[in-house]
C-alpha cells in the first residue's frame, strides 16, 4: 500500500482517486483563464491570493489587473509609495492586506534580494501570510507539494468526509489539515491546488450543486443527506449572565412605584422598577432607602432580558406598600398606574422587561 493510501485508511475513496477526480473535472470545467495563471509567476501568484483571502474571483480580476499594471514586479511594490498601493487597494476591502502586501514587498526586497522566498517557513513569516496562503503560493508557483486549508476547502472536506465541529476550532482544523495533506497529490500542484479552490468557491459552495461534483458519490455528507449540516457553524458564545431583583411596590389603588434611572448605564433616563441590592431583606431596604413599610411578599417568576453582551435574569418581587405616601412624584420617583391601553404606555419609557412585568401583573389582577 502506497504512503498517500495508508495515511486515509478509513476515508471514503482512495487518496489518489480523490485528486484524480478533482484534477479531471479541473481540465473539462475548471477555470484556466485567470490572469495569475498566466505567467504563474511567484508575485501574480502572491498578490492573487492575498486578494482572494476574503473576496470572491469575481470581485478580484479587475482589481488584480489594475495591480499588477501598475506594479509589475515586486520591486516596484516596493518602491511604491504605501498611499498609491491603498490606492490601488481601495474597494476590496480589509486593509491590512493592502498594507502587508507592501510591508512584505519591502521585506522581500531587503532580505531577498526582491526573490520571493522558496521554503514555507520564510513564506509563512511574511506579514499577512497563513499556513494556507503559503501553501497555496508555493504549489502554484513552484509546484511544491503542500496541503491548503482556505475557506472553500475547509468546506469541502467538512461535507465530504462528514467532520462534526466548527472548522474554526483548533481539533477540527487538524482533522481537516491532515484530510487535505493525505488528498493532495505528488504530481500536477499548481493546477490540483487551483482546482480543489475551484470546486469548493464554485461546486460546493453555500449552496452546492451535488449533480456537478466529481466527488459527490463518494461524499459521506450527501450519503447521509445531510449536506446542509455541514461545515457546523460556530458554537454561540456563553454568554455571560447577571441577575438582579426587582421590587413592584404596590399601593392599594394598584400604582407601583418606578424610579428614574441615571442618565448613564443600562436604561440610561428610563423609568425603571427599584432594584433590590444583594444580601438585604427587601422590607429592611424599603425602609432604609425609601421609608417605605411593606408587607406581603410574593416572589414572581424570573425573567431573561438579552443584552447585546450579556443575558440579565429578573427575579420580581411583589409587595404590597402600608400606608404609602399620598404624593404621586417625587422627584425621580413616580406612582405609575399601569395600563393596558398602549397609548398610556407611552407617558414614561419603560424598558421592554419592565413593561413585560407590569403586562403580567395586570393580566394576575384581572384573573384574581
Ligand atoms: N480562494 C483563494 N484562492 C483562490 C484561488 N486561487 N482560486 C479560487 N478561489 C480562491
Amino acid at each position: 500500500m502506497n504512503k498517500a493510501r495508508s495515511r486515509t485508511r478509513g476515508l471514503a475513496v482512495s487518496a489518489g482517486a480523490f485528486s484524480k477526480r478533482v484534477l479531471a473535472w479541473y481540465d473539462r470545467h475548471g477555470r484556466k483563464n485567470l490572469p495569475w495563471q498566466t505567467p504563474r509567476s511567484a508575485y501574480r501568484v502572491w498578490v492573487s491570493e492575498v486578494m482572494l483571502q476574503q473576496t470572491q474571483v469575481t470581485t478580484v480580476i479587475p482589481y488584480f489587473n489594475r495591480f499588477v499594471e501598475r506594479f509589475p514586479d515586486i520591486t516596484k511594490l516596493a518602491q511604491a509609495p504605501l498611499d498609491e498601493v491603498m490606492r490601488y487597494w481601495a474597494g476590496l476591502g480589509y486593509y491590512a492586506r493592502g498594507r502587508n502586501l507592501h510591508r512584505t514587498a519591502k521585506i522581500v526586497q531587503d532580505t531577498y534580494d526582491g526573490e520571493f522566498p522558496l521554503t514555507i517557513e520564510a513564506v509563512q513569516a511574511l506579514p499577512g501570510i497563513g499556513r494556507s496562503t503559503a501553501a497555496a503560493i508555493l504549489a502554484q508557483a513552484f509546484g511544491q507539494r503542500h496541503a491548503i486549508l482556505d475557506g472553500n476547502v475547509k468546506r469541502l472536506l467538512s461535507r465530504y468526509h462528514a467532520v462534526a465541529g466548527w472548522p474554526g476550532d483548533a481539533k477540527v482544523a487538524a482533522k481537516l489539515w491532515a484530510l487535505s495533506e493525505a488528498h493532495t497529490p505528488s504530481r500536477r500542484l499548481a493546477d490540483y491546488t487551483q482546482a480543489v479552490m475551484d470546486l469548493g468557491a464554485t461546486v460546493c459552495g453555500r449552496r452546492p450543486d451535488c449533480d456537478r461534483c466529481p466527488l459527490s458519490r463518494d461524499c459521506a455528507a450527501r450519503a447521509s443527506g445531510q449536506v446542509a449540516l455541514y461545515p457546523q457553524p460556530r458554537p454561540p458564545k456563553m454568554r455571560p449572565r447577571r441577575e438582579t431583583r426587582m421590587l413592584i411596590l404596590q399601593r392599594a389603588d394598584g400604582s407601583v412605584l418606578l424610579e428614574r434611572r441615571p442618565d448613564k448605564g443600562i436604561w440610561g433616563g428610563l423609568w425603571c422598577l427599584p432594584e433590590l441590592p444583594n444580601r438585604i431583606d427587601a422590607d429592611r431596604h424599603c425602609q432604609q432607602s425609601m421609608g417605605l413599610k411593606v408587607s406581603q411578599e410574593q416572589t414572581l417568576g424570573t425573567l431573561r432580558h438579552g443584552f447585546t453582551h450579556f443575558d440579565l435574569d429578573i427575579q420580581p418581587i411583589r409587595l404590597r406598600v402600608q400606608r404609602p405616601p399620598r404624593s404621586r412624584i417625587e422627584g425621580d420617583r413616580i406612582w405609575y398606574r399601569h395600563t393596558a391601553d398602549r397609548k398610556a404606555h407611552n407617558e414614561l419609557a419603560l424598558p421592554a422587561p419592565v413593561q413585560k412585568i407590569l403586562d403580567g401583573l395586570m393580566t394576575q389582577e384581572s384573573v384574581t
